[in-house]
């Protein structure tokens, strides 16, 4: 079941950068891109969980602070230069509000 969670403005998340979310059980990165796009991924990199939230946003990518690995933030998966995947969240942007699919079991999970 999936419960769509307002958890944020959009104009609080700043242009190619990110929040953090903090859930029971994980930090959740919100990047915005430079076309105001939002995408929501654990704040956990694949390669030895660097905070993807203090990466550089290019695009619709992130690089990894720690190590520089390139991870696509639509789908979790690392573009190089080793494969690798964290999970991601639905979002959708509605009257500037943004909202985040919380998967039930994955929010407890
Ligand atoms: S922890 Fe992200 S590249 Fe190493």
């Amino acid at each position: 079941m999936t419960n769509w969670t307002e958890i944020a403005k959009l104009d609080d998340i700043p242009k190619l950068g990110a929040r953090v979310l903090q859930t029971d059980t994980m930090s959740i990165a919100l990047f915005r891109t430079a076309g105001d796009e939002v995408f929501a991924i654990k704040d956990e990199c694949p390669h030895k969980k660097g905070p993807l939230s203090q990466g550089i946003v290019h695009g619709t990518s992130v690089t990894c602070p720690l190590h520089n690995w390139k991870i696509d933030l639509a789908s979790g998966e690392a573009l190089g230069p080793d494969a690798g995947c964290t999970n991601t969240f639905a979002t959708r942007i509605e009257n500037g509000l943004v909202y985040l699919a919380l998967n039930v079991s994955e929010a407890a999970a």
